[in-house]
Order: C-alpha cells, then sequence, then structure tokens
C-alpha cells in the first residue's frame, strides 16, 4: 500500500449526466448525492449494480435515511458520507475506499493468476503422463498383434523403450511428489542443524551408479564446513536434483565439481560440471515447471523439467538465491546461497 495514487475529477450536475460519464469514462470511484434534481441516487447505484461494473461507490446522504441505506448497501454502495461534512472527513472517506479498491483488484488479479497457473499445470501435466502411456499402449498392442513376429525375442526393442517410458513416468511422479511438498507441508518440526558435506556426501551416493555408467566423475569439496539449519528433506531436493541435472547433462568421460564453501553469513555451494552447457537464451526459462531445452544433446536424456522449479522454490523459502553461469560445450555452474541462520524459515 506504499504506491502513490493521484485522482482525476469529474462531475456530474444530474444523474443522467451522471450515468453518461459512468459509460465514457469508466470512473473507479463515485461520490453519489442520493437527493438529485432528475433520476435518483439511488437509481444510479442501482444502474451500476446491475451492469456488474467495477466502480465503488460511496453515497452521500443529507440525513440518515434507513431505507436509503438499506437499499444502498444491497446495491453495492461500500461507504455512506452523512452531509455536512469536513474537507478532512472527505479525505479520509476517499482514503479508505481507494484501499479498499486497491485490495480488491489485487486479490481479483492474483485469483485469476492463481487459476491459469493451475490450468496450465495440469493441462502440462496430463500431457506429460498421457505421452508415455500411449507409447506404452502402442507396444503392447503391437506385441497383440504379433506384428513383428511370435517370440518374445522379436519384442526386445519394444520391451526396452516401454521400460524407459515407465521409468520416465515415475520420475515425474517422484518430481509430483517434492512439488506438493514443498507447496503443503509444514517445516517447523523438521528443522535441525545440518552439516551441508553430509547432504552433500549422499546425493552423490544417489547419482553414482549413473555417473559411473556414462564415465562422469563427481568431486566433492568441501571448502569450510558449512552447518545449515533446515529440514534435510529440503537440503536432499536441493543436492539431488543439482548434482543429477550435472551428471544427466555431462560428456563421457566428464566431470562434476561440488564446492562447498562460505562467507560470513552465508553458506555457498557450487556445482560445477563440464556438459553440453546452456545458451543464454535459454537460461531465463530454466526455473519454470516443465521446462526442458529441446536439442540434439538433449533428446536422449529423459527427465520432468520439474527439478528446477522445485529447487528454485525451497532455496527461497531459506531467503536464499540461486544463479547459474554456463557456456555451451563447456559448462554450466550453479550457485546456490543460504543464509546461515536461516532458522527463521516461514
Ligand atoms: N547442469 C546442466 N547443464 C546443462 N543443462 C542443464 C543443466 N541442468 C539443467 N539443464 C537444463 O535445464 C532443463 C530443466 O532442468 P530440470 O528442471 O532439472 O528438469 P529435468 O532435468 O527433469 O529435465 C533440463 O531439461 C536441461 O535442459
Ligand atoms: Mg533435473
Amino acid at each position: 500500500m506504499d504506491e502513490d495514487y493521484t485522482f482525476e475529477l469529474l462531475e456530474a450536475p444530474t444523474g443522467e449526466d451522471g450515468i453518461e460519464i459512468i459509460e465514457r469514462d469508466k470512473p473507479d470511484i463515485i461520490l453519489l448525492d442520493n437527493k438529485l434534481p432528475g433520476i435518483q441516487g439511488i437509481e444510479v447505484l442501482e444502474y451500476i449494480h446491475e451492469k456488474k461494473y467495477d466502480i465503488v461507490v460511496a453515497m452521500i446522504t443529507s440525513y440518515a435515511s434507513l431505507d436509503v441505506a438499506i437499499k444502498a448497501t444491497r446495491d453495492g454502495a461500500t461507504d455512506f458520507i452523512p452531509k455536512p461534512f469536513t474537507p478532512q472527513e472527505l479525505k479520509s472517506s476517499i482514503e479508505n475506499i481507494t484501499k479498499q479498491l486497491y485490495l480488491r483488484r489485487i486479490t481479483r488479479r492474483l485469483t485469476i493468476e492463481g487459476k491459469q497457473v493451475r490450468y496450465q499445470f495440469l493441462s502440462v501435466l496430463s500431457h506429460e503422463l498421457k505421452a508415455p502411456l500411449n507409447a506404452v499402449e502402442g507396444y503392447l498392442r503391437m506385441m497383440q498383434g504379433k506384428q513383428a513376429g511370435d517370440m518374445v525375442d522379436d519384442y526386445a526393442d519394444q520391451i526396452d523403450r516401454s521400460l524407459q517410458r515407465i521409468q520416465g513416468m515415475r520420475n515425474l511422479i517422484m518430481d509430483l511428489l517434492d512439488f506438493t511438498k514443498i507447496r503443503l507441508e509444514k517445516k517447523e518440526g523438521r528443522v535441525k542443524p545440518l552439516h551441508l558435506a553430509e547432504i552433500a556426501r549422499g546425493a552423490i551416493v544417489t547419482v553414482q551408479p549413473y555417473a559411473i555408467q556414462i564415465e562422469v566423475n563427481i568431486n566433492l569439496d568441501v571448502r569450510s564446513e558449512v552447518v545449515i539449519n533446515a529440514d534435510p528433506a529440503d537440503m536432499e531436493i536441493i543436492f539431488n536434483n543439482l548434482v543429477s541435472n550435472a551428471v544427466k547433462y555431462n560428456k563421457t568421460g566428464g566431470r562434476v565439481d561440488l564446492i562447498i564453501d562460505s562467507t560470513d553469513n552465508e553458506a555457498v555451494i557450487k556445482f560445477v560440471d563440464t556438459g553440453i552447457g546452456i545458451r543464454k537464451e535459454d537460461i531465463q526459462n530454466l526455473f519454470t515447471e516443465f521446462v526442458r531445452i529441446k536439442n540434439e544433446k538433449t533428446r536422449n536424456i529423459t527427465g520432468s523439467g520439474l527439478g528446477l522449479s522445485i529447487v528454485k522454490k525451497v532455496i527461497q523459502l531459506y531467503f536464499g538465491t540461486i544463479t547459474v553461469e554456463s557456456k555451451p560445450d563447456i559448462g554450466t555452474t550453479f550457485t546456490v546461497r543460504l543464509p546461515m541462520n536461516s532458522a527463521n524459515i516461514t
């Protein structure tokens, strides 16, 4: 509510003129006298009410007429300014009305945006879940129709691909679980002092089998024994996702360096890889849900595109930041900064 607002004033001598101005200029606030030469103020109010205009109306009444007040309230008048009034009284009424209107509009906008985001999220999600189902169904139907032969071996390829798609779906569901967790769960109970180096080791152990398979070497460099107050599950989400990305989007024989360091008041964690890199224009969307960079190099890498969006939300929960530097074909560095006195998690 620190925003400045200015007013432009339009005057109408009668209710009829008032309606004309309403139609032409769509004002935000109307100060409406009930006693008017032609139609009454209350009729103007009914007009606005019927048209469902987003206008706040304050009735100016010369005497506290109960009927008018009741009817006016029912028709959407939000305030009464009794006559006579001082300039100061008028000013504070306008201030209140303006605040009300501002809040009402902000709330409405947030509700609409919230609905849009949810709708988008669900439609992308359904698509992401339907695609692998359709693929697996297709392969099963091939087998059912014995399209490639009578023997199980004739379908080795289809079976492999089905298993891959199912694994992709499982990963998506796991990411979704993380996603709902950060949205819904309260953290207070589980926050405790954690050695980030331990969380890092856990994350490395988890991706090691895959790293060995694609010959990527992971190194942990603990330059400072950072202890942070956090929910272990949150820190695991950050480390698991960033280490797994650094391995997944790497090259054969590549390297991942996980560096844990600190300044006076922050933990500074770097995930440095020698992988495929990210183009400048792709960086800005990276943290948006379901965003995956599609090119020749990422074609065969599976993922949900949810990981980084989850990571960012968790980091924000701890008032931290995440930044990316990258050079295509050379490698990428994600830097996470977490305040060390972050016991004050909301
Ligand atoms: N270390 C990295 N190097 C190159 N590209 C990356 C790296 N980390 C993430 N990306 C890109 O960002 C996208 C989004 O990452 P993420 O949200 O973790 O989703 P996912 O890994 O499930 O695709 C990835 O699809 C990938 O294209
Ligand atoms: Mg990922």
